[in-house]
């Protein structure tokens, strides 16, 4: 099967080194891909929000499934294009893709199926929402509507810092549109987990469980990224948790899919706050985590096309999926400034030293031929991988205990080097909150 996946951070690199062990794939290409995906796939010059591109390509070279990574193209119907044109595409349609580019959207299917999450209201008028600054109490979260990279939530401590934060995002619009509406919620307690799902319409199986760590800094401190590590399982699962989240949320979420004409297929995920009350839904994603995916996917058995042709099939129901009982932390090697301003295009070095069972993803990387770095090796012809991004690469290393995953993470982690290179020291263990 030929397979192309769209998109080209740590999570496609991760989907892409999973999809290659099937013994059904043959060829994968990747739109746009990075220097990491390019040693397992064929990456082609195409931008993951060129619909028109992607969808072009995929007939032209008689692609039998396409695997859409980000958020984006999904919310611009890049599944419903190719269907259209009889390309096989694994991901959620336009319509479902509103649970991750509407938070709005999302919180009106939570609170009409009576699913748990933090109380909300929503504005559309600037100042209707300074008069409300407070409705309930600090510190307040703030979320613009639409999507905005995992950027557009803040979390203000006192008044001025609300109404910052207000301006900013509807009336300085650092968002554009995505801040036309803005939902405030009440805020949650709590230690926070990552349950993706795979989701065929009827049947809804979680995977197994991870936890990222969001904020930049040892302790979660500092602001928000992308997410700077991850670890699977979750130290804090357990059956009576796992039956409340399959109870509360996971059950009355398909159901809710199912009454409302929602025939989601592709991933579902579930950002939960585990609140002293039990698990609350933060927000559904509607892909696959990053890093979680770095994580979770080096923890699967069964092939990973067979789930994807079963969920795309309706038959996810009679899949037998798979999970090995060894843990894995991931830990992120970001550019220095990250997640404020960086600079691109540092060489990295130590990438052939490591460990033989340690998985390096790559995020954010490019090949640069030796006569682009400047200096002496301005002649040279040879080829450097070099950081192309803010988060730069996954460290993922297996073990039988977490500590035992976490130490072989980190040995490999300090051998690789970047200029400005930082990464957290605390991926993996268990005192960390990712909420304040
Ligand atoms: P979201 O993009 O909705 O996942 O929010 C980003 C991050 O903001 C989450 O991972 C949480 O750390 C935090 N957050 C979002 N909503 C809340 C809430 N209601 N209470 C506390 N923290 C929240
Ligand atoms: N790691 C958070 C996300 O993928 O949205």
């Amino acid at each position: 099967m030929k397979i192309l996946i769209v998109g080209g951070g740590g999570r496609e690199h991760a989907i892409a080194w999973k999809l290659a062990k099937s013994p059904k794939v043959g060829e994968i290409y990747c739109a746009p891909g990075n220097a990491g995906i390019a040693e397992i796939a064929q990456c082609v010059d195409i931008k993951a929000e060129d619909i028109d591109g992607i969808c072009r390509f995929a007939k032209d070279k008689g692609i039998d499934l396409a695997v859409i990574g980000p958020e984006v193209a999904l919310s611009m119907g890049i599944v419903d294009e190719l269907t259209e044109i009889g390309v096989k595409a694994f991901g959620p349609n336009k319509k479902c893709a509103q649970l991750e580019s509407s938070k709005s959207f999302t919180k009106a299917f939570l609170a009409r199926h009576s699913i748990p999450t933090a109380g909300y209201r929503e504005f559309t008028d600037i100042e209707q929402l300074k008069a409300c600054v407070g409705i309930f109490g600090y510190p307040m979260v703030i979320k613009a509507d639409g999507l905005a990279a995992g950027k557009g939530v803040v979390i203000a401590e006192d008044e001025a810092a609300a109404i910052a934060a207000i301006d900013q995002i509807m009336g300085e619009r650092i968002f554009g549109t995505a801040g036309d509406k803005i939902v405030v919620e009440e805020f949650l307690s709590g230690i926070e987990a990552s349950v993706l799902c795979f989701v065929d319409g009827n049947t809804i199986v979680p995977m197994e469980s991870a936890q990222d760590y969001k904020r930049i800094f040892d302790g979660d401190k500092g602001p928000n990224t992308g997410g700077m590590g991850t670890y699977s399982p979750s130290l804090i699962f357990n059956e009576r948790l796992e039956r409340q989240i399959r109870e509360q949320i996971l059950e009355p979420t398909i159901k809710g899919f199912q009454k409302d004409g929602l025939n989601f297929k592709g991933i579902l995920f579930i950002g939960l706050m585990i609140t002293k009350e039990g698990p609350k839904v933060i927000e559904f994603n509607n892909r696959f985590g990053d890093p979680e995916t770095q994580s979770v996917l080096p923890r699967l058995k069964t092939d990973l096309l067979d789930i994807m042709n079963a969920v795309i099939e309706e038959k996810l129901a009679e899949q037998i999926i798979e999970w090995s009982d060894t843990k894995a932390v991931c830990v992120i090697l970001a550019s220095g400034g990250y997640p404020g301003s960086y600079e691109k295009g540092k060489i990295i070095s130590g990438l052939n030293d490591l460990d033989e069972d340690v998985i390096v993803f790559h995020s954010g990387t490019k090949l640069i031929k030796g006569h682009e770095v400047p200096g002496p090796s301005e002649s040279d012809e040879s080829s450097f991988i070099a950081t192309d991004g803010g988060r730069v690469l996954g460290i993922t290393a297996l073990g039988k205990t977490h500590e035992e995953a976490r130490k072989k993470a980190y040995k490999n982690a300090a051998g690789i080097y970047f200029e400005g290179v930082q990464y957290r020291k605390d991926i993996g263990l268990l005192n960390i909150k990712t909420a304040k």
